[in-house]
This record gives structure tokens, sequence and C-alpha cells, in this order.
């Protein structure tokens, strides 16, 4: 649709930007902090570890105060799980519980409002030992840790994101390195991990409406819209496919309580269906999120399985398929430029992606991820000029003017990331920041903070309310 005038950003929007704990703290085994399943996966070759990242954990003054200046509304960060109970439960850690204090204190200092993940790959390492989310008892733990967030932070903390990106964990753990599966049947223990995820998500928005009345709280899954590789109805049913089983299957949960039709069906192929105890999805139909917080890096291409092993590509990430026999290949869009990092970049697919979840559920939407991971370039004079981020971010920003023109929902926006920190699995030379963190790989150096030239574009931009 050609809109012939555009409707502004909401007076409020917030404009803000986002980090996880264990990307960024650094700190990794400080002031009683437990490990986690990221603390001990095996460290990629050629990357950096996530023991010291851009040491946020001693920064964060400096670092607050510099969001402050690029003009932050909000913050989207995560809170490890290990700092506030270093066995996953029990045992409170006090030094921990401090610091999320002292950094909320000094968000709201800055007028910065905080958006807290609850829960961002980073597992326990003690609840892993005993099982993980395979066994049903880390559903437990994980409510507790969430009512304990809520009455330690809910005074001050409005909006709570469950869980970061459940659906890579299922599709892409061994990437991101949170995957463990065991058993004669792998999918199943995925699946049932997946199923016990679903319910603590479920129980914690519960829990969060009880104690929190007036807190607001959603899921955050990385979404892309899915295209057919062609127009052939084969192709389609196959972007259908992978459509529900990499991005319905979750929202229809959250939302609807309900297992989507199409992804169970696969399941069920596979003899994979989840043990789904008595009362589970009176839980889950039960548990409503107030929004929906979402990540979105690109669109996926996706063409007709061709019925065997062809149909699985041999590596991918979050935004690389991998394909599942018998249900659809990976295909890459020829339409589309990629990064360094050959994800594809589609802007228009944003609107799309936005389009989609608000016709689908109606509910108020938040993008807490979107970037470009780049290697940047230090100036002899010390200046950043990324202006391939500048472009991917206005880019993205201009669609989701169009998407609010189009009537949908949108209440903030929270790229990825920050400040520099650690990727996934790419290490620290994949940069996402508006800010420059001074170390790289395997030299830390002196860790100096630096404002990139897209610091003061995004300044001026949300000094404008995204104006032109
Ligand atoms: C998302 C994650 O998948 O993408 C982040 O929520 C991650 O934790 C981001 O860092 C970018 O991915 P990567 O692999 O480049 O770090």
């Amino acid at each position: 649709m050609l809109h012939k005038t555009l409707k502004d950003f909401p007076k409020n929007f917030f404009w803000g930007a986002s980090t996880s704990a264990y990307q960024v703290e650094g700190a990794w085994d400080k002031d009683g902090k437990g490990p986690s399943v990221i603390d001990i996966a095996p460290v990629v070759p050629g990357t950096t570890d996530f023991k010291v990242t851009s040491d946020h954990y001693h920064h964060y003054k400096e670092d607050v105060k510099l969001f402050a200046e690029l003009g932050l509304k909000a913050y989207r960060f995560s809170i490890a799980w290990t700092r506030i109970f270093p066995h996953g439960t029990g045992e409170i850690n006090p030094l921990g519980v401090a610091f999320y204090n002292n950094l909320i204190n000094e968000l709201k200092a800055h007028n910065i409002e905080p958006i807290v993940t609850i829960y961002h790959f980073d597992l326990p390492y003690a609840l892993q030992q005993k099982g993980g989310w395979s066994n049903r008892a880390t559903v437990d733990a994980f409510a507790f840790y969430c009512e304990t967030l809520f009455e330690l932070y809910g005074d001050r903390v409005k909006y709570w994101l469950t869980i970061n990106e459940q659906n890579m964990m299922i599709l892409h753990g061994d990437a991101i390195g949170t995957k463990s599966v065991s058993g004669e049947n792998p999918v199943k223990d995925l699946y049932q991990q997946n199923h016990h995820m679903l319910l603590a998500q479920a129980k914690a928005m519960k829990a969060c409406h009880e104690i929190l009345p007036h807190a607001k709280i959603g899921p955050a899954p990385n979404i892309s819209a899915i295209y057919p590789a062609s127009s052939k109805p084969e192709d389609v049913l196959a972007a259908s496919n992978c459509s529900s089983i990499r991005n319905w299957l979750y929202l229809d949960m959250a939302v609807y309580g309900r297992y989507n039709n199409i992804a169970w069906s696969f399941l069920e192929e596979r003899n994979a269906t989840p043990d789904i105890e008595e009362g589970d999805m009176e839980i889950m139909a039960s548990a409503k999120p107030d929004f929906i917080a979402f990540n979105y890096y690109s669109t996926q291409t996706v063409a007709a399985s061709a019925g065997d092993a062809s149909d699985v590509g041999s590596t991918g990430d979050q935004q690389i398929v991998v394909g599942e026999i018998g249900v659809y290949k990976g295909a890459s869009n020829p339409n589309l430029g990629k990064n360094d990092f050959g994800w594809e970049i589609d802007p228009v697919g944003f609107r799309n992606t936005l389009r989609e979840i608000y016709e689908r559920y109606a509910l108020p939407l938040i993008v807490t991820e979107n970037g470009l991971g780049a290697f940047d370039k230090v100036e002899a004079d010390g200046s950043i000029n990324d202006d391939y981020r500048i472009n991917y971010l206005q880019a993205h920003i201009d669609q989701i003017q169009l998407a609010i023109t189009d009537g949908v929902e949108v209440f903030g926006f929270c790229p990825w990331s920050a400040i520099d920190l650690v990727s996934t699995h790419q290490g620290c030379s994949k940069r996402y920041g508006f800010i420059h963190v001074n170390r790289d790989e395997f030299d830390l150096k002196d860790m100096k903070r630096s404002k990139k030239k897209s610091f003061f574009w995004y300044n001026a931009l949300i000094a404008k309310n995204g104006a032109k």
C-alpha cells in the first residue's frame, strides 16, 4: 500500500536499545555469580569467550550516562539468573540483587525506562546438570525466579519480557550454545523442553499479573516473515510450514494458549509431541501477554521439500534456515543483499512481519532487537564511520513508520545493541553497538567507550521522534 501521508511515531514511543547480560556484563564469576550453560559451553574457535565481554558490570554507571547522552527513552537488558540464584534456585545472592538494583536506579535517575528480559539464553548450569529444561523441576525454578524478580524490582520495572528467542534456542540451540538433548528421540526431548519453557512462560505471565497488577509482560521470540522461493504452490506450502514451526508455534501458545495445528502435526510425524500433564493447558490458556516483543533481523525464504537429506543445509543460525526433511528446504532470496555474515537484509520484510504479527494477534508490539553486525573500523582520529549501520537502521525505522500508518500498534524500537558486546557465536569483532568498546577478540586493551557516527545519528533521530 502506498500512503500519501505517513502517521507520526506515537508521542511516548520507546526509542531504546538492547543488550543481554551474558553478552555485555562480563564478571562471569564475580560477587557470587554462579555459572550458566553459556559459561560452560565450548567457545567457538577463533572467538573470545564470555568471561569479560564489555565489562558492563564494572562500567554500568559510565554506560548508563552514555545511554542518557544518546537520548534513550528505554533500555532493554536481561538479568543473569545466576547472579540472583547462583544455583538456579535456593539461596539468593545479595550482591547480584544489588547490581540490578543499582542498574535500575541509575536508569531511572536518567529517565530511561528499564525493560527487563528475565531469561536470555543463560540457564543456570546447576539446573542443566539436573536435566535443564527436560526436567519439569526447571519450570518451578523459573517461576520462583520470576516471582523473586517481581518482588525485588517490580516497584521500578513496569515492562517485562519472559524468555528471549525461545524459538531460536529450539531451532538453533547448537549455534547459540544452549542445546543439550538426549534420549532415543532427541526431537521429542527438544520439544519436551519447549513445552516446559512455554509452561514456565505462562506461569511467569500469570505471576506478574498477580504480583504487579500495573506491570506489563510479554514473550520475546525472533519473528521473521517467511517467503516462498517461488509462486509454486508447493513452495507456498513449505513457507506456511516453516512459519508455523518457526513463528506461530510460539506466539499461538503465548497469546491463545494452544498448540499451532501445523506445528503439532510436524511433531506427530516425528513421534515428538511433548508429554502434557493435567492442568498444563489450562495454565497456558489462562496466561495472557499484554504485548508482543519480537526480534527481527531478516526474513527467511524456503522452498518445497525434496523429501530427503538434501532438505537440510549444512549450517544455520538464527537467520539462516537449516531446513527440515519432508517439511521445507532453505533457499536464498535473489532480491536481497546480505551483511558480512550472510544474513539477508530486508527492511520491507520488516513491515511485512509487523503487519502479519499484528493482524494475527492484535496486541501492541515492541521491537526488542534489530541491527547490523559488522566489522567496524577505527580511523586514525578515533572516529568510527558506520554509515552502513545508519543506513540499515534508518531503512528499518522507515518501515516501522509505514507499518504504523498501516494501523499496526508499535510502542517501541530497541535496536541491537546499545553498546558493543560479544555476539552469540561470532565473537566481538562482529559489532552492533552505537558505542564502541576498545577491545578486540583476544586483547582486552583498555575497554574505553567511544561514540560511533551512528550514536550521533540515533541521538538526532530520537530528538525528532523519528521525524525527518
Ligand atoms: C539474537 C539474540 O538472536 O540475535 C542476541 O537474541 C544476538 O543475543 C543477536 O546477539 C545477534 O546475533 P549474533 O549471533 O550476531 O550475536
